[in-house]
Order: structure tokens, then C-alpha cells, then sequence
């Protein structure tokens, strides 16, 4: 359904997308997970076909974003991220402006507008000034425009940044509903949101894809690796040291007076740590093996170019 071929972007000489390559199936939800400037909009907005790349290709509902940028727009639903609403226009009068840009007709339009208005749960406040919304339902306004042509693709840019957490929570289930019928790629810099709503991620960082996966694979992945928390009463610069050069600690780092250890390998390295710390004296204050979440993956994909230099 989404077909992403070696795309790249530059802006003047700021390379914002870096040769990434993805495809999306039909039906799929696809989190395209990422830190803020990590190339998200810019992959989106031109998947939209609202920039142009510098190189590379992509397909969007079978239809090339170079060479039929039209029915690529005419396929797809896009909630930018900042989404362009007129405060002065009801939701019916928006929707109604939207579906005209979409070429609906008459007859259509008015059956439609009732539909994503209940879709989207609006209809308290489909005569309402969008100008009077708050940010939540505002964004479900932006839903609703973007899913007025009944799109077969939908491609949603940070869809619940900056709204309050029970509007999160329903945003996120009404882009639940609404993978049941589409094709879903959905950016974020929020890891729960995509464990919450999409069974696969792709996780961008400096414009490079880093990882791209299933929730369960990624999971299991973090799950194989573990780590250590260490706490000794007189620590100094020589425990890293010592650390480092016990058999199967891939890294250390300090947090305070806790020392996390990363494992090379599957096997629990506890009794040659406590070895070490008996031959250097240390007195133990705490020793414990610690799960490493989604979260701690997320943050060591995208962050590993600073710590492996
Ligand atoms: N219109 C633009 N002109 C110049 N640089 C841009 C423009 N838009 C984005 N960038 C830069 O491109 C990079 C990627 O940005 P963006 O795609 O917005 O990332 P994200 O959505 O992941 O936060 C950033 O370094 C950003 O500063
Ligand atoms: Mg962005």
C-alpha cells in the first residue's frame, strides 16, 4: 500500500531524509517512531505528496507520488501536524469546504459529513466555531477532513502531540477504529503510543531508519538483553574501569552513586560483579538485574551514534 524506495531529502544542504527504504502492507498500522528532527513530517509530507524528494520514490496507494501526485492526494488522508483549520467556520461549514476540495458531490457531502462526524465523536459540536474547540477536538476536526474521501491510505503526523490525556486516550482509540478500514502510518516521538495502537514500527532517527519491526519482536528483542544496577558506598572513577573489564559487560555508565551495566551476553554476569567488587574492596549497597523496556530500546537505537563514537 506504501512503498518507500530510497528516498531522500535535503534542505539546501541540511539532509533531513537519508536514503530510507519501507513498504506497508494493506490494513497495516505502521508507527513511524522517531526524536523530534528526526525526518518524520518531512518523510510524510512528501509520502503526501506536498514536497518533492531530492531522490528516491514512492508509491502511495499504487500510485507513483512523482509521477501522479494527484491521485496520490486523491487516495490518501493526511492530518498534518499542524492541521489548518479556520476558526471562524463551523465543523459542519469545514468538513463541507473539505469534501468540496475533494471533488465530493452534493448529494454525497452531506452523507458523508454525518458520518465522520460521528466517526470522530463530534457531533455535539458540529455547529460549533471551530475557533471555540479546544486542541483535542480540533484534532479530531483534522481527522475528520482527512478522512472525508473515504481514503484507503491514512497518514497521521503526530496526531495526539500537545492535547490533553483524555483526548489522547480517544484519538487513540478512534485511530484503532479506523485501521480496521485503512492503512495507517502514524509518526510519533511518543514509544507507548505506538505499543498502544500499531502492530509494527519503524523507528527513525537523524534521518536514518535505526529499526523496523513487530511490537512482540522488538519486545523480545529487549527482552534478551539485560542490564545491571550497581551501587557500591565509595564509589570512584576506578569502579567504571573495573567494571568494563568484567567478562560479558558490553558498558557501563554512571547515574549517581548507581552504576547500570550493560550484558554482552544471555548469561547473568551477578557473581563475577560481586567477585570484582569483594577483590576491589568496594562495600555493596545494591545489586539487582533490571528488565529492559521499550523505552530503554528506543533510547539506545537513537542514541547509540553519540556513545559508540
Ligand atoms: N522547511 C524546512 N527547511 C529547512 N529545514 C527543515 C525544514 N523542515 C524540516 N527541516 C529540518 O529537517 C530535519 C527533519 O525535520 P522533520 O522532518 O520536521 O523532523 P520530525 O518531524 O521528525 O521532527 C530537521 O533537522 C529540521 O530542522
Ligand atoms: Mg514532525
Amino acid at each position: 500500500m506504501i512503498k518507500v524506495e530510497n528516498l531522500t531529502k535535503y534542505y539546501g544542504k541540511r539532509l533531513a531524509v537519508d536514503n530510507i527504504s519501507f513498504n506497508i502492507d494493506k490494513g497495516e498500522i505502521v508507527g513511524f517512531l522517531g526524536p523530534n528532527a528526526a525526518g518524520k513530517t518531512t518523510t510524510m509530507r512528501i509520502l503526501a505528496g506536498f514536497l518533492l524528494p531530492t531522490s528516491g520514490n514512492a508509491w502511495v496507494a499504487d500510485y507513483n507520488i512523482l509521477s501522479q501526485s494527484l491521485q496520490v492526494r486523491r487516495h490518501i488522508g493526511y492530518l498534518p501536524e499542524a492541521v489548518p483549520l479556520y476558526s471562524d467556520m463551523t465543523i459542519r461549514s469545514y468538513l463541507n469546504f473539505a469534501a468540496q476540495l475533494r471533488g465530493l458531490d452534493k448529494k454525497r457531502i452531506r452523507a458523508r459529513i454525518e458520518e465522520v462526524v460521528e466517526i470522530c465523536h463530534l457531533e455535539e459540536y458540529v455547529d460549533v466555531l471551530i475557533g471555540k474547540l479546544s486542541r483535542g477536538f480540533r484534532q479530531r476536526v483534522g481527522v475528520a477532513q482527512a478522512i472525508i474521501h473515504e481514503p484507503e491510505v491514512l497518514i497521521l503526523d503526530e496526531p495526539t502531540i500537545g492535547i490533553d490525556p483524555i483526548q489522547v486516550a480517544m484519538t487513540r482509540q478512534l485511530i484503532r477504529e479506523l485501521g480496521k478500514e485503512h492503512t495507517i502510518l502514524l509518526s510519533t516521538h511518543v514509544l507507548s503510543e505506538v505499543s498502544i495502537i500499531c502492530q509494527r514500527v519503524i523507528i527513525i532517527n537523524e534521518g536514518k531508519i535505526v529499526a523496523e519491526d513487530s511490537i512482540e519482536n522488538l519486545s523480545s528483542m529487549i527482552g534478551g538483553s539485560r542490564r545491571i544496577r550497581l551501587e557500591v558506598s565509595n564509589p570512584s572513577a576506578k569502579v567504571v574501569e573495573r567494571l568494563c573489564q568484567i567478562e560479558g559487560i558490553s558498558r557501563v555508565s554512571q547515574e549517581g552513586s548507581q552504576y547500570i551495566l550493560e550484558c554482552s551476553t544471555g548469561e547473568d554476569p551477578r557473581e563475577k560483579i560481586m567477585e570484582s567488587v569483594v577483590q576491589n574492596g568496594w562495600t555493596l549497597l545494591s545489586l539487582e538485574s533490571v528488565e529492559m523496556s521499550l523505552e530503554d530500546i528506543f533510547l539506545k537505537l537513537t542514541t547509540k551514534k553519540e556513545s559508540d563514537q
